[in-house]
């Protein structure tokens, strides 16, 4: 962790970062050696924050425990999440973050791409989910079908579907921030544009939550 911190900073003629993830849970080394080596590096001023990602709920209040007894700026963990996956709620993994005071930072909150008004008339076969999204892959038309009741919405509210589901997102304060792949400047001005509108009503909330119910 350190020696590939040092060699990023070098990389990009930096002095520190502001967030440094451990990105993955490592079985092979001591849970403590990790979140030691975590907090030597904002002690060396090299981030300012902390965060870790793709760790389990357990896994998560295990070093959040030891980051809380070292006093480490521990920020948060960056998983998948989105209106289609909702593990980080099903397994507690939002609670356990909210308990420590740190975030969930969600990648992914488009679902690849799939919750955008792309894939509207279908999702191809080839279409490239990630691993924790793979569950859409045996039920596509059913997932197309809730993309369009979704759209629906977001256009009542004059949004793209892409900006309700960060909207979706956002509305949650666990969730302080997201991880948006957008390879086009026309994709991230059209993702910003969500901070026109991030309140969602009561029955908004339960028009998306029975779709995605259904
Ligand atoms: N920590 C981890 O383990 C982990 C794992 C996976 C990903 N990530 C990070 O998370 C970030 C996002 O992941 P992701 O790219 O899989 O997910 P995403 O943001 O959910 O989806 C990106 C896809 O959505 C499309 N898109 C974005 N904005 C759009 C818009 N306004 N209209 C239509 N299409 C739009 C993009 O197309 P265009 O490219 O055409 O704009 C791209 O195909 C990545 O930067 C990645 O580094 C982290």
């Amino acid at each position: 962790l350190t020696a590939s911190l040092d060699l990023s900073l070098q990389r990009m003629h930096l002095d520190y970062v502001d967030i440094f993830y451990a990105h993955r849970w490592d079985p092979n080394t001591n849970l403590r050696e990790t979140a030691e080596a975590l907090d030597l590096l904002v002690r060396q001023g090299k981030t300012l924050y902390v965060g870790v990602s793709n760790y389990t709920a357990e896994q998560t209040a295990a070093i959040a425990q030891i980051f809380d007894e070292l006093h480490t700026p521990f920020i948060g963990n960056q998983v998948s999440y989105n209106m289609l996956n909702r593990e980080a709620e099903t397994t507690g993994l939002l609670d356990v973050l909210d308990a420590h005071h740190a975030g969930l930072i969600a990648y992914g909150p488009l679902a690849e791409g799939l919750l955008t008004d792309r894939y509207l008339d279908g999702i191809p076969a080839d279409f490239p989910l990630h691993r924790t999204n793979s569950f859409i892959a045996d039920n596509r038309e059913a997932y197309v079908a809730k993309l369009n009741a979704l759209n629906a919405i977001a256009q009542q509210r004059g949004q793209t579907l892409a900006q309700l589901a960060m909207a979706w997102l956002l509305r949650d304060p666990r969730v302080p921030s997201i991880v948006i792949g957008a390879s086009s400047v026309e994709h991230l001005l059209d993702n910003v544009r969500v901070a026109d509108n991030m309140t969602l009503s009561a029955e908004e909330l339960a028009a998306i939550e029975s779709i995605l119910n259904d």
